[in-house]
Parts: C-alpha cells; sequence; structure tokens
C-alpha cells in the first residue's frame, strides 16, 4: 500500500485481553485498518521479568513492522510498564502504550489524589504508573493492588459471576480503606470485569478504562502527524487481521466474546524467528 495514511494500525498483547483496546480503536476510529497480535504461546507476561518482557515486545515489534504498519500500539499494561520507555527511545516509528494515558486520564479524574491501581503483579511491582502520576502531580497518591487471579476469571469466561465477585471484594478491601475515588484497571482484562468491580467499589469511586484513553490518544497522535486514514474502509475481514503465536482456536473463542464482529480465523506465527 503506496499511501501512508491507509496502512493497519499494529496492535499487541501478551494474548487476548489486548482485544479490549483493539475494540476501543474499532469504535474511535472505524476508518482504521488494525492488524492483532497475541502472544498466546508466551502468555503470561505479568509473572515475567523487565529483560523477558522486553524482548519479546521487540520481537513482536519486529513481526508486526513485516506487516508494513503505519503505527504500534503496545495494548499490554504489563508490556507498556516494563518495556516501553526503552523501546520508545530508540524507535523511529510512532509508538503508544496504555500506561501514559491511563495515568493522565487518572490524574485528571481525581479531586483527592487518592488513586487506586490493579494490574498484574509486574504492572504494579514495576512503579511505572506511579511514576508517571507522581510526575503530573507529586502530591497524588497512588495505592496499588496485583490482583493475578482476575485474568484467568476473566479467561475462564466468569464475568459475572459470584466468585468473581467473591475475589474482587477480598482484592479491593484495601483500597476501598484508604478512600480512593478513582480507580485505574491497569489490565488489558479487567475492563470485561467493569461492572464488578464498578459494584464493588461503590458508585462514588471513577473507573479508569487505559484501553479507552489509549484509542483516544492513539487518535490524536496519528491526526498530529497526518496519518489517520481518511477513506472509508470495507470492515471486516480484510480491515482487521489477526496473528497468534499459539494455536489459533481458543484465541478465536475469546476474541468472539470480546470483540463486536466474529472473526473467522488468527494465523499462527513463530515468533521466535523474529
Ligand atoms: N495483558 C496483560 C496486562 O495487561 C495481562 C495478562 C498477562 O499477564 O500477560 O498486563
Amino acid at each position: 500500500m503506496d499511501n501512508e495514511k491507509e496502512k493497519a494500525i499494529g496492535v499487541f498483547d501478551s494474548g487476548v485481553g489486548g482485544l479490549t483496546v483493539f475494540r476501543e480503536l474499532m469504535k474511535q476510529m472505524p476508518r482504521e485498518r488494525l492488524i492483532f497480535f497475541g502472544d498466546t504461546a508466551r502468555v503470561p507476561y505479568g509473572s515475567k521479568s523487565k529483560e523477558t518482557v522486553t524482548r519479546y515486545s521487540e520481537q513482536i515489534i519486529r513481526f508486526l513492522r513485516t506487516q508494513n504498519v503505519k503505527a504500534i500500539v503496545a495494548a499490554c499494561n504489563t508490556a507498556s510498564a516494563l518495556a516501553l520507555d526503552d523501546i520508545e527511545k530508540n524507535a523511529d516509528f510512532p509508538i503508544i502504550g496504555v500506561v501514559k494515558p491511563g495515568a493522565y486520564a487518572a490524574s485528571q479524574a481525581t479531586k483527592n489524589g487518592k488513586i487506586g491501581l490493579i494490574g498484574t503483579e509486574a504492572t504494579i511491582s514495576s512503579g511505572m504508573y506511579e511514576r508517571l502520576l507522581k510526575d503530573i502531580n507529586p502530591d497524588a497518591r497512588i495505592i496499588g493492588k496485583a490482583c493475578p487471579l482476575f485474568v484467568p476469571l476473566v479467561e475462564e469466561g466468569l464475568l459475572d459471576d459470584p466468585v468473581t465477585t467473591e475475589i474482587a471484594g477480598r482484592y479491593l478491601a484495601g483500597l476501598i480503606d484508604s478512600g480512593i475515588d478513582t480507580l485505574i484497571m491497569g489490565c488489558t482484562h479487567y475492563p470485561l470485569i467493569k461492572d464488578t468491580l464498578q459494584k464493588t467499589v461503590g458508585d462514588a469511586v471513577k473507573l479508569i478504562n487505559p484501553a479507552y484513553e489509549t484509542a483516544r490518544e492513539c487518535s490524536l497522535m496519528l491526526e498530529e502527524k497526518g496519518l489517520l486514514n481518511d477513506k472509508d474502509i470495507e470492515l471486516g475481514e480484510t480491515a482487521y487481521r489477526f496473528f497468534v503465536s499459539d494455536e489459533a482456536e481458543k484465541f478465536k473463542s475469546i476474541a468472539n466474546m470480546i470483540l463486536p464482529l466474529g472473526i473467522l480465523g488468527a494465523k499462527k506465527i513463530a515468533i521466535e524467528d523474529y
């Protein structure tokens, strides 16, 4: 494709969860072609080291660049928190993660400066959200809580289930006690249990969805660079393409639970070769 604007945006995640970001991109940028890579063979990233997550992310970016994308969205909170700083420094192409837009939105939303953050072990212990929030508002108090059980609960489809409600109650009790007025859903899977989370923390706490904020930020970034596609596209299989590093079947069934349109398939890639 010769016209830079008509090229696709590459989106990647450790697995299927990043489709919550993909879904927002579809909604907010209906003229954009999108290519998704889910690292289903190596998920989860949330319990891995910075070095490993950075190496994985670099391989995926090399793969996406072979697909001739015009920009890349790191949809994974863990990859954004652990790897993106280093990758961004050397990047000669537009790349955006979910952590910065999420942190910015939370800093705008809080009134009392007490912000809760939930995510994987790696995202919480990286301190990245905290650093960014402190840069914007040095008085902000960030209370982080790793919630590792949410990812498997979502992948089992237990979105509105007493087990998920029970676990949410236990995980979030400390955050509620500390008086947060804003809660960042700092993991790709959490927007899928938004209702359970909102019921648990109560309506006075504002939930921040980094997926939504990232799609907005991506649209602004492409507009600024003159890269937004201005022609209508035919939605469906040619506009949206999916790649994975493990078998496609499980990916397909969860993808069809998350996305507003059914996907016919995903192509398996030997990601270690990149
Ligand atoms: N995609 C990851 C994230 O947003 C969650 C799953 C994982 O641990 O890889 O942090």
